[in-house]
């Protein structure tokens, strides 16, 4: 940094006016961390500014600004991210865009144009207000768009549409120079050259700040259950998941989930879980355009369940029912997370799921370790759980972490399929990923922010 944090203040002030300005610890502590588990969560810096710009020429001109004077912006969104990526862990900027959160829907070309302050939450009511549906759900609805394209967030709702970089088709963004970019349209081709948008999205707030998007809806489905197939053994559930997909019925999501951990996680929100039977449950979700379309593709799941011996179904009709079930599911991690060291989202092609599971089995003997896991079965992506043991992170974390990440990557996997590199898996990306890769990626990095200015300390060191 050039000048002290009381100057780039001064000069923040002077670009947002005084009241968006804020240096007093207390009133940043929400903005010092994200969702990581405690044992492991970076710390934060000690000489921070929060800034709340409320257009994209003001965030225009904090970059500018911040890139004259060698400041480190740390942008931030719904702070959901379980990989610190957020995190201001130097001295500099905390960049929070949550004034700019207007979402217009274009009904015409089923399209939102929503800012990137906006909440996850927001979008799904605008669309629904329009008669249109966004799917993608993370769990927490307070993520914001921002945040959402720079993780390129996953969730439970992936299998039939995809991951958040399958919606996203246009971005404006800021780069450190203050420069601004429109990338995309409301377009469903475009081949003008390289794609810096998809660089863009998945970039974790290294290259440059997302101000603004264009997001593809879907038309609101008029029917949709949910199912809750109870298996009394785990390989039976896991089987069922590519037979489901190769019947021909593509749901929403297709969940894994131990009835350990829905319990949990259903106590934990005061709720009871509705199916007690089966040790190991899948939680599927299904919409269509008509009732027999949905019951039709209920029967060929039932059928497929059935050969694979499930028990009886539970199938949610209600949507105050529905909700109830996806509330449970996207708070197991909130009911573990006091006792969690670690949520790992190893990912690997679907059919070798099981094989996963097998080794993680495995591990947990060998370690003597309780390792929850469930997981997004139809993407592959599994969420492996290393627990606090007395309430200590237990000695042998890391070396059971690293023997998880290895049996990911021998099965044709990858070590994050869903939360990222941010600051946790610098060590594991540098691992796996090529020498050649990460250096394309680090050119990258130094073309669109040469300062490193933008989120430094996160994905490379
Ligand atoms: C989930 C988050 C933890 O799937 O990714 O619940
Ligand atoms: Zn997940």
């Amino acid at each position: 940094m050039r000048i002290s944090i009381k100057e780039v203040t001064e000069g923040l002030k002077s670009i947002v006016g005084e009241e968006w300005v804020i240096t007093e610890r207390e009133s940043m502590e929400g903005y010092l961390r994200d969702e990581t588990p405690d044992a492991i969560r970076p710390k934060a810096a000690e000489n921070l500014v929060l800034v709340k710009p409320s257009s994209t020429r003001e965030v225009s001109e904090i970059l500018r600004y911040a890139n004259e004077m060698l400041v480190p912006v740390f942008p931030v969104g719904g702070r959901t991210g379980l990989v610190g990526g957020c995190v201001p862990i130097e001295d500099g900027i905390i960049l929070s865009l949550e004034r700019m959160n207007k979402i217009e829907v274009d009904v015409e070309n089923l399209m939102a144009v929503a800012e990137a302050g906006a909440t996850l939450g927001d979008l799904i009511k605008a669309a629904d207000e329009a008669g249109l549906f966004f799917p993608l759900h993370p769990g927490d609805e307070g993520a914001q768009i921002g945040g959402l394209i720079a993780t390129n967030a996953g969730g439970v709702r992936a299998v039939k549409y995809g991951v958040m970089r399958n919606y996203v088709k246009g971005v404006e963004i800021i780069l450190p120079t203050g420069e601004i970019l429109n990338l995309g349209g409301m377009l469903i081709k475009n081949n003008m050259g390289y794609d810096l948008m998809h660089l863009i999205i998945g970039s974790e707030g290294t290259l440059c700040v997302v101000t603004k998007a264009i997001l593809k809806l879907y038309p609101r489905s008029r029917y949709s259950v949910t199912l809750i197939l109870p298996f009394n053994k785990r390989e039976d559930a896991i089987r069922a998941v590519p037979e489901i997909l190769r019947s021909g019925v593509t749901p929403l999501a297709i969940e894994y989930v131990g009835l350990k951990e829905l319990n949990a996680a259903a106590n934990h929100l005061g709720e009871e879980w509705p199916v007690q039977s089966g040790d190991a449950q899948l939680l599927i979700i299904l919409s269509g355009s008509s009732e027999d379309e949905v019951y039709s593709a209920c029967e060929r799941i039932s059928e497929v369940a059935e050969k694979n011996n499930a028990g009886e179904a539970l199938i949610a009709e209600t949507h105050d029912e529905q909700e109830r079930i996806l509330k449970v599911r996207s708070n197991i991690y909130t009911a573990l997370k006091r006792d969690m060291v670690d949520i790992l989202d190893a990912t690997v092609p679907m059919s070798r799921l099981l094989d996963l599971m097998i080794k993680i089995d495995e591990l947990s003997k060998r370690y003597g370790a309780y390792l929850p896991v469930y997981g997004h079965a139809g993407d592959g992506n599994l969420h492996v759980h290393v627990m606090k043991e007395n309430g200590e992170v237990p000695s042998y974390a890391d070396d059971l972490k690293g023997e998880i990440y290895e049996a990911t990557v021998s099965l044709g996997g990858v070590i994050t399929g869903e939360h990222g590199v941010g600051r946790l898996r610098i060590k594991e990306f540098h691992r796996f990923l090529s020498e050649k890769e990460r250096n394309l990626m680090r050119e990258i990095k130094r073309v669109f922010d040469p300062n490193n200015i933008l989120n430094p300390g996160k994905i490379f060191p």
